[in-house]
């Protein structure tokens, strides 16, 4: 990526990371057990996501096909349900999972998310079966904190490491702007005039979609506002929600989203990268998931479309991870153990991720035949200071983030203003 490298390390961020997930509770959820393993039914796996379509689907079916290899008498059963960033997806499987009606496994992001599951006692403890996987000497010590509860267990097995403060730009688009398609910015009040140039031309400046790709975008913004340190602080405690930094970062939020498509709130993620591919609009921020959707459609990285950190934030690598649990009750245990073991093998997060955009979470697997955008990606988990997404689960429990994009919503529908989105915001982090 064309982004800085930092000497920040890794460690601070993750650090701070750690305390989101250690903060969310002090009840390790204790729902005992072996996590069935040892056996239980195999006979098929009902596997629970939100990979329902598109180049997401592509990811899943890649991970699919190395199940089948390795798994060949388990039975793959597609729970997905549609909606990015599990906007669908997370309701019904809490109903699911309050009836004691668990799929086999199902997604969960990494971080404070996951803690909502331990607390719940609604996923299994699988810390014998992380090590029996070889993961624990296979994924790097920072990711394994992040994923350790305070007494030490580990609930869910990583499949992959997203990024969520990536501009996609279409170079075209930007040249007919009167604009350098390799120009960068160094924040956001630099990339203003670039986002004027590119309406004043008559295209969609920045690409959005529904509420949750405006909250995906907004925690950008305050990555960038706020810096590494002050983002961090806004789930650690130590930013103040009602401070004049976050207020004027709201405002840049404010002025970034009048730069955006005015149907937004009908479209899914996909359909807003799709209006940079498809030359309707100049940029679109999206967490690097975008990445395999330029890829499927054979576009070329640097001819077709450009990436680069969100301007301000070359230095901060918004981190999410997706992983897959056994739940408390799985009606096939057996078979869930299978998903998880590939899900943790080099040649299920080599497929897996190649296709899905993201980098394995294995630090072991060959990146040589991933795209250009995954290697550069690759080299910024390693040099960047890590911090929490908000809008996929590492930054805040779900209640939280539901309360967070609620108020985004009527904030950019026009029914509240920046003083009421801030208070509102502070009091879904604060309680
Ligand atoms: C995220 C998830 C990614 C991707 C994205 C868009 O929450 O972690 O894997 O699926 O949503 O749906």
């Amino acid at each position: 990526m064309r982004s800085t490298r930092l000497q920040t390390g890794v460690v601070a961020g993750v650090a701070a990371l750690g305390l989101t997930l250690a903060g969310c509770g002090s009840d390790s959820g204790g729902s005992g057990g072996d996590g069935g393993s040892g056996g239980g039914d195999a006979s098929e796996v009902e596997v629970f996501t939100w990979w329902a379509a598109g180049s997401e689907k592509a990811g899943l079916d890649a991970l699919v096909a190395v199940f089948d290899e390795q798994h060949p008498d388990t039975e793959f059963i597609n729970g997905a349900v549609a909606g990015g960033a599990g906007s669908a997806a997370k309701d019904l499987l809490q109903q699911r999972l309050q009836t004691n009606d668990p799929p086999d496994t199902f997604q969960a992001h990494a971080g404070a998310e996951l803690q909502d599951y331990i607390d719940a006692a609604q996923i299994e403890d699988v810390s014998s079966q992380f090590e029996e996987f070889g993961l624990t000497d296979a994924v790097p010590q920072d990711l394994i904190d992040l994923l350790t509860t305070e007494d030490g267990a580990i609930y869910s097995i990583p499949s992959n490491i997203h990024r969520s403060n990536v501009v996609w730009a279409n170079p075209q688009v930007l040249q007919d702007a009167g604009l350098d398609p390799e120009a960068t910015y160094s924040s956001i009040d630099e990339w203003i005039p670039a986002l004027q140039a590119v309406q004043d031309s008559g295209a969609t400046a920045l690409s959005v979609g529904q509420a949750w790709t405006q909250v995906n975008l907004l925690e950008t913004v305050l990555m960038s506002d706020l810096g590494a340190d002050g983002y961090i602080g806004l789930w650690d405690g130590s930013t103040d929600w009602s401070s004049p930094e976050v207020t004027a970062a709201l405002e840049d939020f404010d002025t970034l989203m009048g730069f955006t498509n005015t149907d937004r709130d009908g479209l899914d993620w996909p359909d807003a990268t799709q209006q940079v591919i498809d030359g309707q609009a100049g940029f679109n921020v999206m967490g690097d998931w975008a990445e395999a959707a330029f890829e499927e459609q054979d576009q070329v990285a640097g001819e077709d479309y450009t990436y680069f950190p969100v301007p301000g934030t070359a230095d901060q690598f918004g981190f999410l991870a997706d992983s897959f649990t056994l739940p408390v009750g799985a009606p096939h245990p057996g078979g869930a153990e299978a998903w998880l073991e590939t899900v943790a093998s080099p040649e299920g997060q080599a497929a897996f991720n190649q296709a899905k955009g993201s980098i394995p979470a294995r630090s072991d697997v060959d990146l040589s035949d991933f795209s250009e955008y995954q290697q550069s990606a690759a080299e910024d988990f390693a040099s960047a200071t890590i911090v929490p997404s908000l809008a996929h689960g590492a930054a805040a429990p779900v209640a939280t983030l539901n309360d967070i994009t609620d108020a985004v919503s009527k904030f950019t529908s026009g029914s509240s203003d920046v003083a009421t989105l801030q208070q509102e915001m502070g009091a879904a982090v604060n309680g």
